[in-house]
């Protein structure tokens, strides 16, 4: 099937190419000249693995191309419109780049004379295909059946996201159109779902604030648990995953779904999806007449959650003004180069703002690629070793595996009065030799005594 995607970022590059190696001839469409040539040079432009081996075969078997002009959708049965929704500054989506997208696009199927399918793949509130985009190209040509088709890839994991996918959601009131796009998936024999575009729309929206609030409410638990003395959050958190509608028994043996990673606390969540998202959400809750008061707590939490990882490291330290601080993982979260909403770069800003003397390492984010770092004075290292060789205390931000060396790191530098604050939970505390001082998020600074939390009760 002829296919055209237009926008080639994390959603459109992913869906593209991986239509492409499904066997569809697909055109990637994409205004940014200099990104254009890099993946028509075979390069991706962004980490994402498996991406760029995929991206090569299908440009060199032909299967992909990639294009600066829309005018290529002409003969496309299926266009899918992956440009950016990015949020707005009072909160909600900002739908502009996507209606002039559709705009431009309706220019150009007038005059087809023939069906196409024009699915919305970029998250978008409910209501945002049938009353914006819909009425923009039905008016050039009224054979364009529109549709929402979300996607649910997970940067670091996208491509194998696309190729086995939980569901595929197919939002559409168009009999023909409908097959066509499912039609596009068949090779993945995936489970899909046909329903109305709003409730694809809402059903994207619902999964990324569903995901946003188990963290928050790990985040919640773990703020009550470093009250407590001698409590350690991930217990708790561990006999809650042991509830069997969490932790299924199958055959005798405990099935440990995914999902349970996400009821874990940490620094928080960050991305281009979760908290924009949830703030969508939220505000169309409030054009529908609803205030979405457990999504508006889940958001608080989280962006007070940099913060209550400055306080640990300060209850330690004391003043951070002339303290050296390591933050290791600057990209939202471990497996991508996206610097998007990290809580690595927030605990960043408010460590300088209190005097600290900061130095970074992300292994996979380049010096160059954190705008404004060097000007603010952070030293950006090219390894762990230098990142935490003269630090007082290190601060884990993301779960990359390279940390998990750390205290072998701190050791070989001969670093020997740096304390750790785990903000992921990565360590585990058992495997620390030494006088090394370790806190991790959730877990209580007090020591435990007869009458710990009596004066609460
Ligand atoms: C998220 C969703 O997981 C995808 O299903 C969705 O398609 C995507 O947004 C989107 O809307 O495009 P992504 O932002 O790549 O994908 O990230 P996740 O891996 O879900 O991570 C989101 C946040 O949750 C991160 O801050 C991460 O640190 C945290 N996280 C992730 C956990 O706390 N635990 C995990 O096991 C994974």
């Amino acid at each position: 099937m002829n296919v055209t995607v237009v926008g080639c970022g994390y959603v459109g590059l992913v869906t593209g190419v991986c239509f492409a190696s499904l066997g569809h001839k697909v055109t990637g469409v994409e205004i940014n000249e200099e990104r254009a040539a890099r993946i028509r040079d075979g390069i991706a432009p962004f980490h994402e693995p498996g991406l760029a081996e995929r991206l090569g075969s299908s440009l060199a078997e032909g299967t992909f191309k990639v294009s600066s002009q829309l005018d290529d959708a002409v003969d496309a049965d299926v266009i899918f419109l992956c440009v950016q929704t990015p949020m707005a500054a009072d909160g909600k989506l900002d739908t502009t780049f996507l209606a002039d997208a559709a705009e431009e696009l309706s220019q150009v199927l007038s005059g087809t004379g023939r069906r196409h399918a024009l699915v919305v793949r970029s998250t978008v509130t409910p209501g945002t295909t049938e009353h914006l985009i819909a009425p923009i190209v039905r008016a050039h040509n009224p054979m364009v059946a529109v549709a929402s088709n979300p996607e649910f890839l997970r940067e670091g994991s996208a491509v194998s996201d696309f190729m086995e996918p939980d569901r595929v959601v197919i939002g559409l009131n168009d009999p023909w159109a409908a097959g066509v796009v499912a039609d596009l998936y068949e090779p993945l024999d995936a489970l899909v779902v046909h329903t109305t575009p709003s409730a694809a729309e809402l059903a994207k929206c619902t999964s990324n604030a569903f995901l946003a609030t188990l963290i928050s409410f790990s985040n919640q638990i773990a703020r009550i648990a470093e009250a407590i003395p001698g409590v350690e959050v991930e217990e708790v958190l561990s006999i809650l995953h042991k509830d069997r509608r969490l932790s299924p028994v199958v055959d005798d043996q405990t099935i440990s779904p995914g999902i349970l990673s996400y009821l874990k606390p940490g620094a928080g969540f960050g991305g281009a999806c979760l908290p924009k998202d949830l703030s969508a959400l939220t505000h169309y809750a409030a054009a529908v007449g609803e205030r979405a008061e457990m999504l508006e707590a889940v958001m608080e939490i989280n962006e007070t959650q940099p913060s209550r990882l400055v306080s640990i490291i300060e209850d330690e330290l004391g003043q951070l003004a002339g303290q050296r601080i390591a933050v290791l993982g600057v990209a939202f979260k471990a497996e991508t180069d996206d610097l998007r909403e990290s809580p690595g770069l927030k605990v960043i800003d408010l460590l300088l703002e209190k005097g600290a003397g900061v130095s970074a390492y992300d292994p996979l984010v380049a010096r160059d690629a954190v705008e404004g770092l060097t000007e603010k004075g952070v030293g950006f290292a090219p390894n762990l070793g230098d990142a935490v060789r003269d630090a007082d205390a290190c601060l884990i931000a993301t779960r990359a595996d390279e940390f998990l060396e750390l205290p072998a790191s701190l050791d070989a530098v001969g670093n020997e009065r740096a304390i750790i604050v785990d903000g992921r939970r990565l360590l585990d505390p058992e495997t620390l030799s030494g006088p090394r001082k370790y806190i991790a998020v959730g877990r209580s600074r007090k020591e435990p005594t007869e009458s710990a939390g009596a004066s609460s009760l």
